[in-house]
């Protein structure tokens, strides 16, 4: 069966419009993701975040540094946006060899298999994992991030930019 072309057009104009005209025109502006309950917000800081920052230190005037919610937003979930240029938040790695010599640099990768890392004169270095040998520690800045990602409600990540926001 065909659908005559006046039909199908007006539908299809029909269907461009719902949406528009049913809703109120403040609910038709961009949305904001600041939607959030500052206090709140402030509240699951000083349980979460403070051990490790500070509102009147190192996260003073952040709002103003990132002055865009949903970049500040991707910036305190992953910790940095700046990768190894952010010295403070770059994960090293120290390996010891059954010989017990010791390699340490920056941590490219690493699995139950292979770790690979970046030594101080630019070079790449991977050892094959085998249990604990060689033995193998990380020390990676940003882990208290990584495990906080899966433990974050909706909510509290509102609350938490809601609150970040306001640190001008
Ligand atoms: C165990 C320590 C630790 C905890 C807990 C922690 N962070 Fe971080 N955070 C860091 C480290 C390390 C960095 C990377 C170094 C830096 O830039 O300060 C970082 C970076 C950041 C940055 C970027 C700072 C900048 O100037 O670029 C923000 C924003 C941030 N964290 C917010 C939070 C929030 C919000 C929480 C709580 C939900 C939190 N952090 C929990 C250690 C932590």
């Amino acid at each position: 069966m065909t659908v005559p072309r006046s039909v199908a057009t007006r539908l299809l104009r029909a269907i461009a419009t719902i949406g528009v005209a049913g809703v109120p025109p403040e609910a038709q502006k961009p949305l904001s993701i600041v939607t959030g309950n500052a206090a709140e917000g402030e509240a699951y800081f000083n349980l979460k975040c403070k051990s490790c920052h500070s509102p009147q230190g190192d996260l003073q005037g952040i709002a103003s540094r990132v002055n865009n919610p949903k970049a500040l937003q991707n910036l305190w979930l992953a910790g940095t946006v700046r990768g190894a240029a952010n010295k403070a938040a770059v994960a090293t790695v120290t390996v010891t060899l059954a010989s017990g010599a010791i390699v340490e640099g920056r941590l490219v990768h690493i699995d139950d298999f292979l770790v690979t890392l970046k030594l101080p004169d630019g070079t790449s270095r991977s050892f094959r994992r085998n249990g604990n040998l060689p033995k193998v520690i990380v020390r990676d800045p940003l882990q208290a991030h990584k495990d906080l990602l899966p433990v974050y409600t909706d909510k509290d990540i509102h609350d938490l930019t809601a609150y970040l926001v306001t640190l001008k």
